[in-house]
């Protein structure tokens, strides 16, 4: 098993189901970066700071980083699913994601996590491309929007198929589109098209290719 495994991808694709079984089954430390973009964009309705105002949400990190002694902003308990993840949440996350100092800085706090790891599995959307380049094993995640919405939609029980589904093609395409790290598989990835496979056989794929 090597020492960093990356898994990127869309929303919903399935990263993080499949991330905390290889973590059991490897005995990996598991990191999902997204939380912390998502704490920060939290943070950031709760104190009023508008998120298309970046200098504001680069302080605003700041502030963050400063309060919780680093690492604690990537595996906070403080915060739970239900406010992290909420419509209001998943529209701000994307502004916040967009600027490239915001990125610098949960980048930085990733790789720092990491090295305190023997090893580990991190999920993410520039995992391989530009937080661990040089990681040994990466996945590239994807499935149709269709199935992402419904997949997510049964897992949350959160709002309708028809919302989910927007918000999975908005977020999609503010990954895509963005001028710094945008969404993309890494060169040496392994892309795994989900649309038509069962977890375990996603599963199955990936554990090969971790053992080999
Ligand atoms: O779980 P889901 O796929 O819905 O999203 P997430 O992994 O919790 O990530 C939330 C948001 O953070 C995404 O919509 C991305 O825009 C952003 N993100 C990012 O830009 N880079 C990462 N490494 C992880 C997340």
């Amino acid at each position: 098993i090597p020492a960093v495994v990356a898994v990127d991808g869309p929303a919903a694709a399935g990263k993080t189901t499949t991330c905390l079984a290889l973590a059991q089954r490897f005995g990996l430390s598991y990191l999902e970066s997204g939380r912390t973009y998502r704490i920060i964009a939290l943070e950031a309705l709760r104190r009023r700071v508008s998120t298309s105002d970046r200098q504001e949400i680069v302080i605003l990190c700041d502030d963050l980083i400063r309060e919780s002694r680093d690492q604690d902003l990537l595996t906070s308990g403080r915060y739970g699913n239900e406010d992290l993840r909420s419509p209001a949440v998943n529209v701000a996350v994307s502004d916040v994601a967009r600027i490239g100092e915001v990125r610098e800085r949960v980048t930085h706090l990733v790789r720092l996590w990491a090295a305190g790891q023997e090893r580990c599995i991190v999920e993410g959307r520039d995992i391989g491309t530009v937080v661990f380049p040089e990681a040994l094993v990466k996945f590239y995640l994807s499935a149709s929007a269709e199935v992402r919405a419904r997949r997510r939609v049964d897992q949350e029980r959160r709002g309708s198929y028809e919302d989910v589904l927007k918000d999975v093609i908005r977020r999609d395409e503010a990954d895509m589109s963005r001028t710094v790290s945008p969404l993309v598989p890494a060169d040496d990835a392994i892309n795994i098209d989900t649309t038509s496979l069962t977890l375990k056989e996603v599963l199955g794929r990936m554990s090969s290719a971790c053992a080999a």
